[in-house]
């Protein structure tokens, strides 16, 4: 079975294709931060437009570099939330308009699983059951993962998401867009004794998240500094990741414990983050867990997470129909099980 998969969701267009046999036979992806830069943050409007002019043009190349006809391609895998909704509808109508030319099946995909499932694309999967902990720009969700596509939440951020807090941290510190991997950079420079930032939400049980506290923390602390110098900033940088990263830290550990589990899942843009895989690791080794995250290139988005999630469901049969609809709010426990 071969699933072209397409990503629309956000600020990146992303076309793949998974072969059942052969595993990824194609992988593209490209990214508008160009386009977003100057405005600080994704412009809705321009991601969309930006979307129907890339999609189309990397699907035919896809084909072509992996030496496939569309005959060839069994169903389409699109993401259909949550996300931006224009950027959304563009990936929907393309995958349904091909999907009703070709006579194949397409089946919108929850953008979250996709990210959860980009930990499977290795050579030794996870077994279920395991707790995975999904941070991006849009969510911070901390689940069980019972079986194939049955997630009971245990905790989710109330305010911002993790990677949101990053990128408006990284606003204030005029770093530029996404403002994950700035910090992460400039903190290498900073001093981690100067500053002890707060872990919001650790001294109560629970295992929910709330970052707008801790942003306003830096923000207070960068106007008692004035005119913040270069290394005033790295120090906060540093100060504001180590206090992220504990705090995923602590909420994992109390997470695995609460559902006796031994099997962490990280997932998402901010795993990327060099310091947080770091600091799991050593919490896991400590304690005999085992960690798994996907390739660094699998965490932000892609096309290839969507081509594998649809894949899975399409295997087991799941279908939906041609008409074109997108849920730009969808919680992830409302997903059919795979069975
Ligand atoms: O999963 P993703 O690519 O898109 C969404 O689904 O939102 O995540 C993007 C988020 C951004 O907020 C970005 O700043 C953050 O992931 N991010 C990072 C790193 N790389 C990306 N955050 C911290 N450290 C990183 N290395
Ligand atoms: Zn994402």
């Amino acid at each position: 079975m071969k699933v072209l998969g397409i990503e629309t969701s956000c600020d990146e267009t992303g076309v793949a294709i998974y072969d059942e046999q052969r595993g990824l036979i194609a992988d593209l992806l490209y990214s508008q931060i160009d386009l977003h830069k100057k405005y600080g943050g994704v412009v809705p409007e321009l991601a969309s437009r930006d979307h129907i002019r890339k999609t189309l043009p990397m699907i035919e190349q896809a084909l072509t570099e992996s030496g496939s006809k569309p005959a060839d391609i069994d169903g389409i895998a699109y993401t259909a939330g949550p996300g931006l909704v224009g950027a959304l509808l563009v990936g929907a109508s393309i995958a349904k308009s091909l999907a009703l030319a070709w006579d194949i099946p397409a089946l919108g995909i929850h953008h979250m699983e996709g990210h959860l499932l980009a930990a499977r694309l290795t050579s030794e999967p996870p077994d279920y059951p395991y707790v995975a902990l999904l941070v991006s720009g849009g969510h911070t969700l901390l689940l069980c993962c019972e079986n194939p596509g049955q997630y009971q939440l245990l905790g989710e951020s109330l305010d911002d998401a993790a990677g949101e807090a990053f990128d408006k941290v990284a606003k204030m510190l005029s770093l530029g867009y996404p403002g994950g991997p700035e910090i992460a950079k400039l903190a290498l420079a900073g001093d981690p004794n100067r500053f002890k930032f707060p872990r919001p939400m650790t001294n109560r049980p629970g295992l929910d998240f709330s970052f707008s506290g801790l942003k306003t923390f830096t923000l207070n602390t960068l106007q008692v500094l004035e005119q913040a110098t270069i290394q005033d900033k790295a120090d906060v940088a540093i100060a504001f990741q180590t206090a992220v990263v504990d705090t995923i830290r602590i909420k994992c550990q109390r997470a695995l414990e609460q559902t006796g589990l031994s099997t962490l899942v990280i997932a998402g843009g901010v795993s990327a983050n060099t310091e947080l895989r770091r600091i799991l690791q050593s919490m896991a080794d400590k304690r005999g867990y085992n960690v798994y995250y996907p390739a660094p290139e699998f965490c932000t988005d892609n096309g290839a997470m969507i081509a594998y999630a649809g894949f899975e469901r399409l295997k087991r049969g799941q279908v939906e129909d041609y008409a074109i609809n997108v849920k730009p709010r969808w919680p992830m426990t409302d997903l059919p099980v795979m069975s």
